[in-house]
């Protein structure tokens, strides 16, 4: 089965299946002060010139650090060469005001003029009523502040609701789905991203780094016993991107990694192989 590397957005824009995941980059949720800047510069321009085009874009990293490194990860690079998706807390807002200045922040510090996707980063619990936010969001696509509407964490049932609030579609839903995780596709949110043509973006493909660990129920490591010509981390990447609709993020600073994730677009599983995977239902 030829998988497909691109998806064609309704402006004609690229965007590549596999984005460039920044868990950890800077720091986890406090700046790591040891951290490698410059690997990780080196790294995500690494990415962005093999055509891995869409960022992951989080304020509340490593207290901003890690929007700093993608900022100068970007600098020489073409603006429509690189899409830049930010998330925001709206969880941890207290007033619609919050996220006009969120936005304002991720415009400043990122240096453009425009981000390419908002994203409202968990539907849980917030201040803010949902009919405003949805307001607010379609007036920023309206003022030219970013192209795109994204959610990340909403199942069905909040997806639907909030579609409805809003006059602008939404592009895409991350959401935690792999080979070991198949909470969403049970609950059905996935079958409603599909139905309603919205983008599934995985994350957490590789569990953290894990997925070729030995452990109970793990069908990767089966099938690798078997297929040493696939790594775990291919085997686990080529499950998500067979689904043509879904994206998924790969997060790396190492170079042979990030070679050894992007394989996964041309090797092959076999349909047994398949089959067997789509049997795992741990959910981690
Ligand atoms: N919206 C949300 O709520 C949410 C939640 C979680 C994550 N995310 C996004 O999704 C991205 C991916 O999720 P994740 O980072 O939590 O987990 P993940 O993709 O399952 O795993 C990332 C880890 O795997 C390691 N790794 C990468 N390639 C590998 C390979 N070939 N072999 C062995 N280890 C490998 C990386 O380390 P090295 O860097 O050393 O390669 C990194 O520590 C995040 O970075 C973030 O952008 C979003």
């Amino acid at each position: 089965m030829k998988i497909i590397k691109y998806f064609k957005l309704p402006d004609g824009r690229k965007l590549c299946r596999m984005g460039i995941g920044t868990w950890g980059i800077g720091g986890y949720f406090m700046k790591n002060k040891y951290n490698d800047d410059e690997n990780d510069i080196s790294q995500i321009r690494y990415q962005l010139s093999k055509g891995l085009n869409m960022i992951d874009c989080w304020n509340n990293q490593a207290d901003g650090h890690t929007l700093q490194l993608i900022r100068k990860s970007i600098e020489n690079f073409d603006r429509k060469d690189y899409f830049l998706i930010c998330k925001l807390d709206v969880h941890k807002m207290q007033s619609i005001k919050e996220v006009r200045t969120a936005i304002d922040e991720y415009l400043e510090t990122l240096n453009v003029t425009k981000l390419d996707a908002i994203q409202v980063h968990t539907p849980s619990i917030t201040e803010i009523d949902m009919k405003n936010l949805a307001k607010e969001l379609d007036l920023a696509i309206k003022n030219e502040l970013s192209d795109y509407i994204a959610v990340a964490n909403f199942n069905k049932d909040q997806l639907n609701e909030f579609q409805k609030l809003l006059k602008n579609k939404i592009l895409l839903n991350e959401i935690q789905y792999s080979v070991l995780n198949k909470e969403y596709q049970k609950n059905v949110t996935i079958d409603f991203c599909k139905q309603n043509n919205i983008y599934v973006m995985a994350y957490r493909v590789l569990n953290r780094g894990y997925c070729g660990e030995s452990f109970e129920g793990n069908k990767i490591v089966e099938v690798w016993k078997d297929n040493k010509n696939l790594t775990p981390a291919q085997i686990a990447f080529n499950y998500v991107l067979r689904d043509q609709e879904m994206l998924c993020w790969m997060k790396s600073v190492n170079r042979s990694h990030i070679n050894e994730n992007i394989g996964a677009f041309d090797v092959e599983l076999k349909e047994k192989e398949v089959e067997m995977l789509g049997q795992t239902d741990k959910k981690i």
